[in-house]
């Protein structure tokens, strides 16, 4: 590879201010949100519009050097450490809101766009967007649909999926595509928005999204409950399901993410709770009074010890504020923290929690759990140290005694995080049957030299 004639290519599609090259500058790309996976690229290229992002695909195809995208690289499952001497397209400079459609109700915007801004900029209208992950004040919403992002407020909203009409796209040879429309109904030919929705950067690069947007909720109300132990919290879920209430948020931490999170963002919870739910109801004010009140009485009828009902909506906010901060809490604790994803069918939740507890005393390592209980879908954090390789023997085992316990109950070993790097080995066991090849087809035909993000989700 003649990576200077690459680099001073690129350098004169896009110009010098555009294209990273220095080891110094390129370290901070060389890595994503997720522990002990990094990678030197080649180059990082800032490009402004499709077009640039075009030249760009088709100069890496010329030299048959990997691409790798980049938002704000926050994932968690190292889909955006690139590959090495690969060049990362990184999509910040390109976070324009193109068009504001109050008719349609949809707002068309570019890959870097941080998502947080597309509430910003909708709610004083009265609209909403309904995803929100974690990590919405940073991410963009590029890598959110490259992950099919979840957030808190999945179990009744959705996921980001749900929310794109529309996609422009850069395919491996250079083509620009536009899939998807306005329409509310659009069956027209296969849905390859959706193939892309999730695709992690393999299939091409997005730079235009089309988002749908829906009436604000006019109230919400926050409620808080602790209890003594686990079981009740989740056994409080799952009857709050089955009561037919959908509440917008049903999330929970557990005593360890409670102590870490309360000493990060000091709220005022007791920390000697076995668990925490926390519940948001949305909708008609009289539909959200009576929800409160009956989400209520089924966590006290479940051994809640307490139910706080936020008494305001800045009170609501710094309690969903908490609990979204529990990755940033635990991660203070110990040098490497290893996230998992794994999600069951939400009468699996007590097992599966009480298979968090016991994988963490067999191994004896140190796991804070926390997550979306609405959605059965739960974050197993290993909190340890990787220059500890006797502790790191330890952790991959119980890893791996998680993703076998996933899968058993028919479960997926990622919600809302992706297959990246970190949870590649584990996907063939997920699809044990041809599904696997049909992935790979998929991957072939819209990549065939294997250039789009290459080695993440499997190996092409
Ligand atoms: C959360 C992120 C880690 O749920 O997915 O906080
Ligand atoms: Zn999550």
């Amino acid at each position: 590879m003649d990576t200077h004639s690459i680099v001073q290519e690129l350098i004169a599609l896009l110009g010098q201010e555009s294209v990273l090259t220095k080891k110094e500058d390129l370290i901070c790309y060389s890595f994503d949100g997720t522990a002990s996976l990094k990678c030197m690229p080649l180059a990082v290229v800032f490009p402004t519009t499709t077009q640039e992002v075009s030249v760009t695909i088709q100069l890496a195809s010329k030299h048959q050097v990997g691409i790798s995208t980049r938002g704000s690289g926050t994932g968690l499952s190292g889909g955006s450490v690139p590959a090495e001497n690969s060049i990362v397209i990184a999509t910040g400079r390109m976070n324009r809101i193109l068009e504001y459609d109050q008719e349609n109700l949809t707002l068309l915007v570019e890959p870097g766009l941080v998502t947080n801004r597309i509430s910003e900029t909708v709610e004083a209208d009265g609209l909403f967007y309904p995803p929100d992950p974690s990590s919405m004040k940073v991410s963009t919403i590029g890598g959110n649909v490259a992950n099919n992002s979840g957030g808190l407020r999945g179990l009744k909203y959705g996921v980001t999926r749900d929310y794109i009409m529309g996609l422009e796209v850069v395919l491996a040879n250079g083509e620009i595509a536009w899939l998807g429309s306005k329409c509310v109904k659009d069956v027209a030919g296969y849905s390859l928005k959706d193939l892309f929705i999730g695709s992690e950067g393999t299939l091409g690069i997005i730079t235009k999204v089309l988002l749908k947007l829906i009436p604000k909720p006019e109230a919400r109300k926050t409620l808080l409950a602790l209890y003594d132990s686990m079981d009740d919290a989740a056994a409080t879920v799952s009857k709050i399901i089955s009561s037919k209430i959908i509440p917008c948020t049903l999330e929970f931490i557990d005593q360890y993410t409670l102590q870490c999170v309360e000493d990060f963002a000091q709220i005022g919870l007791p920390t000697d709770c076995g668990a925490v739910l926390l519940m948001e109801t949305d909708g008609f004010p009289a539909q959200v009074e009576s929800e409160t009140e009956q989400m209520k009485s089924i966590a006290l009828e479940m051994r809640a010890r307490e139910v706080r009902i936020a008494a305001t909506k800045e009170e609501g906010v710094a309690l969903a504020t908490a609990r979204r901060s529990a990755f940033a809490a635990v991660a203070r604790i110990r040098p490497t923290t290893i996230l998992e994803d794994v999600t069951v069918p939400r009468d699996k939740l007590v097992e599966m929690t009480q298979f968090v507890r016991e994988t963490a005393a067999r191994h004896n390592v140190r796991i804070a759990n926390y997550g979306h209980f609405g959605d059965g879908n739960l974050h197993p954090t290993i909190l340890a140290d990787e220059r500890d390789e006797e502790e790191m023997k330890r952790v991959h085992h119980a890893m791996d005694d998680l993703i076998t316990k996933t899968i058993e109950l028919k479960g997926t070993i990622t919600g809302e995080h992706g297959i990246g790097l970190a949870k590649k080995k584990y996907l063939k066991e997920q699809f044990q049957d041809h599904s696997y090849e049909l992935l790979k087809l998929v991957k072939r035909s819209f990549d065939p030299n294997n250039l789009l993000n290459p080695g993440k989700i499997f190996d092409a």
